[in-house]
Parts: C-alpha cells; structure tokens; sequence
C-alpha cells in the first residue's frame, strides 16, 4: 500500500523508518519532511495544515493510508476532512477526540467524569476570576496555571509566589497566549516522577507500547527552561508491573471506554503523560498524537510491523494484533541548536554524520541547503538515538556517536537517563 506521512520531526523521522520496514509498504511519502526523511521516502513540499494540498496528494500518489505526527492537523479536523473518503484509512482522532489535548478544560472534565485520577483543578473565563482567585487561594504553592488550547508546549506556568500568580492568572486571561489562555486552569501541583505510556487504539480495543521517560529541562540535572524534550530513555523500571498494572486499570481502560461511552471517533496514538505519587499514578495531560523524542525510542523497541497494527487500527480489529516488544533499551539524546529553547540560529552546516556507528539519527529541524548539504533548520536539530543491552550501553553509543557529528553552537545533554 501507498501511505502519506505528515510531519517534519524527528518523532515522524521514526516513524518513517519503522514505517518503511514493513513489507505491506509499497511507497512511503512523506510532508514535509526533512532531510533526514529523504533517505526512507519522497518528501513532498506540503505543510500539515494544507489539507486541499493533502487531499490532491492523496489522489495523485494513490494513497491508501495517511499516518499524522503531529498535533496541529488534528486539533484541526484532518481526520473529519477525510472521513468522506472510506478507502483512505486515516490514522489520528477526530477533532472531537483531539480535543483530549487540544482543550485542556475538555480533557480535565472528561478525566473527572470517568473517574481517571488527575490534580485538582478549577476551570477560569473572564466571567468567573473571583471564584477563580478564591480557588488559587487555597492551593499551596507552586501553583500551576494552565492555557486551556494549544500553546505550542509553553502553555504551563507554574509559579512560586501567589501573588504573582494572581496578576499571571489575569495575564493569561488577557491574551497572553491568544485564543489559547482565553479561559485558564488552576490546578494543584503534584510532586512526583513523571513518565509517559503511549497507547495505540481503534477507539474499542488498545494496544500499550513500550513507556518512555523524556527530558524535558534544557540543562544538566533537569534544570533551566523547559524544552520539547532533550532526550528519552526506554524502558523505565518504576513504570512497570503493579505500577504499569494500575496505570492501565485506572486510567488506560476507563480512558478508552469513556471515549467509546461519548461516541468519540478515536482512531489513533494516545500519549499518557503520568506522574506517580507515592506509588499512585496521576494523568498530568492527555497528547492525541506520539511524543517528540519518545518516539524515537519507542520505535526502536517496537518489533511488531507498524503498519499491520494501523490496519488493525483502522479496521476496528485492533484485537486480533499482537504487539511485541524489543527486550533491549533505547535510548535517543537530542543535538539541538545553542540558545534553544530562546532565541538561537539556522542555516548551520552539519558535518560528520558519516562517521556515525552502531546509532540511528533521527533528523529534526533539518534540510537540504541549495549546495545539497545538511543544514540545521530548528531548535532540535538531530536525535541520536542507539540500543544497548542496558540503558549505559546504549547512552554510551549516542554519546560517543553524538560527538563525532557537529554544527557550529551544536549543544546536547549529557546526562540522560541520569536519574533512573
Ligand atoms: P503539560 O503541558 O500539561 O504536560 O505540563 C507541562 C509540565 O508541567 C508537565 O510535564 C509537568 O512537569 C508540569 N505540570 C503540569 N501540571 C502539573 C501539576 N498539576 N503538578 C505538577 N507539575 C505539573
Ligand atoms: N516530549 C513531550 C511531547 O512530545 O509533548
């Protein structure tokens, strides 16, 4: 079959690479890709929004299956705008099941009235700030105030001081992240290890892939500002047996047998990001698509063939699939550009991924530059990503390997996995 990928990180970089290596693949297209994808598709010049584009693609290369990375197209109804053609099989949810990431008042709500243990919290407009800040006024600090849209990852505040929490809150509430902070979440902070569990689902049946703990804070020892992940490590030995067992019973099942229950067309990737507090888990949020760079080690310990489980996914036969897992460790270590997650340059040349041994590279922020070499193109740039017969061998791998490879300001933590 013909399938179309959308997305351009190193989160659909894996999935490209586990995507080509199944034999039910004739060709794989990818949009818009980087440079990196060139090596496993044909990219094609679209962006994930441009569903006209998507749609004449889809005609044009005969597509039977489209796969979406990223979260923006389906919080923008991708699924729905195909949902007419019945012999594409369109794996991502609904805008009305994105809306479990894509409104963070929606997914709270949905938490509570499926009993799927998660913070405390109260829901904030313009029209209720005084019920709000008297609810702020019981919290104990930090207090973590939420944009209820997409704010592009920096939509979470969490603030020490209640005072300035309050005047953050009425920000928020103003426009500080547009249409995004229009209304607001307070909610009781939780103190604990965060992991995520990833799920794919049919909407009635659910397969758990292999857990990932990411790295979220840009410096060593999980300090500085927060990033879209600078690395990711799996497995995760706390997130397993009786811990993995109630995270499944408490909130995997009633999550999908909610979605089912409300009649939400849910046909794609759930992504559980947990905290566990003394030994119980907590749902901190719910993400409709993978997560970038969780994929890029998911994938890795992914044996069963990708593409046989999308079908089972777009068929509603998820049962019949069995998902087997690779017993060794992955792990990815995020190169990104210096001054990520500010202010930092593009256009960098990249050298030395030839010398690279026993790791795959997963590219990001990538592309061709007019000469035909590689240029960096965002703030993570590259995901070196290895195996090991434990996590040490595997850091070892992508560490080594990481430093053969270079870009001028290139930066990446070297401290990974440090704290499991
Ligand atoms: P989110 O975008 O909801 O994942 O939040 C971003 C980050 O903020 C999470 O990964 C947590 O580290 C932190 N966070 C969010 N909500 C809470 C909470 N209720 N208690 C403690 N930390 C939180
Ligand atoms: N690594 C976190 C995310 O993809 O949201």
């Amino acid at each position: 079959m013909n399938i179309l990928l959308l997305g351009s990180g190193g989160r659909e970089h894996a999935m490209a690479w586990k995507i080509a290596q199944s034999q039910k693949v004739e060709h794989l297209y990818i949009a818009p890709g980087n440079a990196g994808m060139a090596n496993v598709g044909t990219l094609l010049p679209i962006g994930v929004n441009d569903f006209t584009a998507i749609r004449q693609a889809v005609k044009d290369y005969s597509i039977d299956m489209l796969v979406v990375g990223p979260e923006d197209p389906l919080v923008n109804g991708v699924a729905d705008y195909f949902a007419d053609d019945i012999s594409l099989k369109v794996i991502g949810p609904s805008a009305s099941g994105a809306r479990l990431e894509g409104s963070k008042d929606f997914s709270k709500a949905f938490m509570l009235r499926h009993n799927i243990p998660t913070a405390r919290y109260f829901s904030v407009t313009a029209d209720n700030l005084d019920e709000g800040l008297a609810f702020l006024g019981q919290l104990k600090a930090p207090y973590v105030l939420k944009a209820d849209g997409l704010a592009a990852g920096k939509g979470v505040l969490i603030i020490d001081n209640l005072a300035e929490a309050e005047a953050e809150l009425k920000n928020m509430l103003d426009g500080k992240f547009g249409a995004a902070s229009k209304t607001v979440l307070l909610e009781e902070f939780l103190s604990g290890i965060e992991c995520s569990v990833f799920v794919m689902t049919d909407g009635k049946h659910y397969k758990i892939l292999p857990e990932a703990k990411d790295y979220k804070r840009v410096g060593e020892g999980n300090t500085g500002l927060n990033t879209g992940g600078m690395g990711a490590v799996s497995p995760v030995p706390f997130a397993q047996g009786a811990f993995l067992k109630k995270v499944e019973e408490r909130i995997i099942r009633p999550t999908i047998d909610g979605l089912a229950a409300e009649n939400i067309d849910y046909k794609g990737f759930i992504f559980f990001g947990l905290i566990e507090v003394n030994m119980e888990p907590y749902v901190i949020e719910y993400n409709c698509r993978m997560g970038d760079p969780e994929t890029e080690v998911v994938m890795l310990r992914l044996k069963s063939d990708i593409v046989d489980l999308f079908e089972g996914v777009a068929e509603g036969r998820l049962d019949t699939r069995q998902v087997e897992f690779d017993t060794r460790s992955a792990v990815t270590v995020m190169m990104v550009s210096g001054g990520y997650p500010e202010h930092y340059e593009k256009g960098k040349k990249i050298t030395g991924l030839e010398n690279v041994s026993d790791s795959i590279v997963f590219h990001a922020g990538t592309k061709f530059s007019e000469d035909g070499s590689i240029v960096t193109n965002g703030g993570r740039v590259l995901a070196v990503s290895s195996y090991g017969d434990n996590k040490e061998s595997a850091l070892k791998r992508s560490f080594g390997n990481a430093a053969k490879i270079h870009f001028d300001k290139c930066y990446y933590r070297s401290d990974i996995g440090f704290d499991l």
